[in-house]
């Protein structure tokens, strides 16, 4: 089908918390990309966002705090609305659940479910905490999962099998807030009959050609069979339920978070002035709708918010759902409860963002998890944008002002690779077309810098500085194609890189914006002769390895330690200082997955530059590796030859400081002291530890 116009979310974030890389990578920079790359094609276009300020997540962090739900959403929906601006994610609009327009459109959706025929009243037994006086809904309760046995499940999920779970079916229950057992108690709710629509929705799903990520997904919840679930919930900060005799009870916040899309649309519609105008993004089946999420939404995306859609037959059903998988950091999992994540706003606040955008967009977690890490971020920033991009850029514009005099030069009888040249940039216009297209984000990166890597390499070959004095044609040649390049440079970077395209704009001496250029004039469109540039500036600053390694070990210290040191946000200090050490309890499935050897250290050696780190060799029976291990404080490497240690053996292999660290030694720890793990008397390396 032609699509007239295209409207694009991305998943609410919960406004209980700053901002973390990993947020970016999946919802968020993606979707940002896909829209400026729209604008530039001059589609019609509108990119909606909004916080997530009901739910659990929201009062826990409020009860942990000793604040009021308002006092944290106001504080966080502030904070990340700012960090997105600052990093150019380009909302036409950005809402918050707790809006009155929300509120309402919530409502009337539920009513209308409820008009419709596809709402159950049951009256269920619900785990309630006597010592707390409420009823314990989602993640107030913690237990044993019914389906997979782990320890540790919520009472709406399962992290550990992914499965929805029905709280009252959790073994050995208990009180998040104050521990204790729950009794059971008789409460009514309202329950979304989605078994009705569950053929519609199997058909409409097999229509699609989406990722794997997100069809497996939803294989497995159809296999189970959809049932029934709760839309209502027992706690007193959310959206009241429109119904008679209902107080206490507010709407699940899973399923009145989805229509935040719509109603952030309609206080868009307002904001510009036309208040209907959201009934044509919504409700027009020529209209494209998209929802960047991360994998962890798929089921509510894919599944129960079609649902809530058909049930109320309120809006057409999403077009594409791109769903992204995890951005880990140095091949560990991101946790905000453990502090183990690197903040948008540090990194923002210090460094290019510029830099932040392009490090993620080059390895952007699509089909599976990618990684994150200092080291990579800074050889991201030195050796592809500021010694590649950045120097193009600049030598361009330093040869032209020398040689004459920030004038464009006339070109005359263009050669070969003049002409090459241009065809390149067209060539790579259509490829990255095709890719953006897709959602493929990563790829185009690839694809761009590519480019720009051979722009470099025609200005070497080219070399102006010698042909200036024996063949000026070719150099006038050169430099009129390569400012021509610089320019087209900045309006295929623009989705990916918007501040840095602006600021090749300006350097060019060009009215108006780069972002409204057009994607279909590059390589086309052309600076002429005689147009006066202004002078170049740096693009992207280096980064030295000195920086670099404080940022490495302020992570490795906070995350380890479960501390806040060193962050800056204020806020997120208060925050993580008042989170108590969360132990997450594994099953013996999940341990027995962990291998567990003894191994000897043959050769160990200090890390350049690195306070923190040892490079160690190791044998385990016949096997040699190395392991970087942060002990080099505690231990000199002399006293650790011929010692036997216990490791972590089937690890997966990771880059510590840039070397390679193939499994993990085993340590204890205190705040002040670190002792290796070792067998009791001597064992053969190679014996298996558990
Ligand atoms: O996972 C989350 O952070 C949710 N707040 C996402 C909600 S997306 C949409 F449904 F609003
Ligand atoms: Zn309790």
């Amino acid at each position: 089908m032609e699509f007239k116009r295209t409207l694009v979310t991305s998943a609410l974030p919960y406004a209980n918390g700053p901002l973390h890389i990993g947020h970016i990578a999946g919802a968020y920079l993606p979707a940002d990309i896909f829209v400026r790359f729209n604008r530039m094609l001059k589609n019609d276009i509108v990119f909606i966002g909004g916080s997530d300020e009901h739910g659990v997540p929201i009062t826990i962090t409020a009860e942990k705090e000793k604040v009021s739900p308002q006092v944290i959403i106001d504080r966080y929906h502030n904070m990340n609305k700012k960090t997105f601006e600052k990093l150019g994610i380009s909302f036409d609009h950005y809402s918050r659940t707790s809006a009155e327009i929300h509120h309402k459109t919530a409502q009337e959706i539920f009513t209308k479910i409820y008009k419709n025929g596809h709402l159950l009243e049951k009256e269920i037994q619900q785990f309630y905490c006597e010592k707390c006086n409420m009823f314990l809904a989602d993640r107030y309760i913690e237990g044993v999962c019914p389906h997979c046995g782990c320890d540790g499940a919520r009472g709406d999920q399962c992290e550990s099998c992914g499965k929805w779970i029905e709280p009252i079916d959790l073994k050995n229950p208990k009180c998040k807030i104050c521990g204790a057992e729950p009794i059971i108690k008789t409460t009514k709710h309202w329950f979304l009959q989605m078994s009705k629509f569950q053929e519609k929705i199997e058909n409409w799903l097999k229509s699609k050609k989406w990722k794997d990520n997100v069809t497996n997904f939803c294989k497995g919840w159809f296999a189970e069979g959809l049932g029934e679930r709760a839309i209502t919930r027992d706690i007193n900060w959310g959206i009241k339920v429109p119904l008679p005799n209902t107080d206490g009870k507010v709407l699940y916040v899973w399923f009145e978070a989805p229509i935040g899309y719509i109603s952030s649309t309609k206080e868009w519609s307002e904001k510009i002035g036309k208040p209907e105008e959201w009934q044509k993004y919504w409700r027009d089946e020529k209209t494209r709708i998209i929802h960047f999420i991360g994998k962890d939404n798929i089921v509510f995306h894919a599944i129960v918010w079609p649902i809530i859609l058909l049930a109320s037959d309120y809006a057409h059903l999403p077009n594409e759902i791109p769903a992204n998988e995890f951005l880990n950091i140095s091949s560990r999992k991101i946790s905000t409860s453990r502090n183990f994540a690197i903040w948008v706003d540090d990194v923002i606040n210090k460094y290019n963002v510029d830099s932040l955008r392009y490090a993620i967009a080059a390895n952007a977690p699509e089909t599976r998890d990618t990684d994150f890490s200092w080291e990579y971020f800074q050889e991201k920033n030195n050796n592809e944008l500021a010694d590649n991009i950045g120097n193009f850029v600049n030598r361009a514009g330093v040869f032209i002002k020398n040689f004459y005099n920030n004038i464009i030069p006339e070109p005359i009888d263009l050669d070969d690779n003049c002409k090459q040249m241009i065809n390149k940039t067209i060539e790579t216009r259509d490829k990255m077309f095709d890719l953006f297209s897709n959602f493929q984000v990563k790829e185009a990166t690839k694809i761009f810098m590519a480019f720009a890597k051979e722009c470099n390499k025609y200005f070497n070959d080219s070399a102006p500085w010698h042909c200036f004095k024996n063949d000026k044609n070719k150099c006038s040649n050169c430099l009129y194609i390569s400012i021509n390049l610089v320019k087209w440079l900045a309006q295929l970077m623009s989705p990916i890189m918007p501040f840095s395209a602006e600021k090749i704009w300006q350097f060019l001496n060009l009215s108006g914006e780069c972002s409204k250029s057009e994607w279909c004039a590059i390589g086309v469109d052309f600076l002429k002769a005689g147009h006066k540039i202004n002078e170049p500036q740096i693009l992207f600053t280096k980064i030295d390895d000195k920086t670099i390694r404080a940022e490495i070990d302020k992570l490795l210290n906070t995350g380890a330690d479960n501390k806040n040191q060193n962050q800056t946000a204020p806020e997120k200090k208060a925050q993580s200082e008042k989170i108590e050490n969360v132990i997450d309890i594994v099953d013996i499935n999940y341990f027995s997955k962990i291998q567990l050897r003894v191994a000897e250290i043959i050769k160990a050696e200090n890390v350049e530059k690195s306070k923190k780190l040892l490079k160690l060799q190791i044998k385990i029976a016949n096997d040699e590796r190395q392991i970087v291990a942060g002990i080099a404080e505690f231990y000199k490497p002399e006293q650790l030859i011929g010692k036997k240690i216990v490791v972590v053996y089937n690890l997966k292999p990771a880059k510590i400081f840039n070397i390679e660290s193939n499994g993990m030694l085993l340590a204890a720890k205190t705040k002040d002291k670190l002792v290796l793990v070792t067998p009791e008397t001597d064992i053969d390396t190679g014996a298996v530890v558990g």
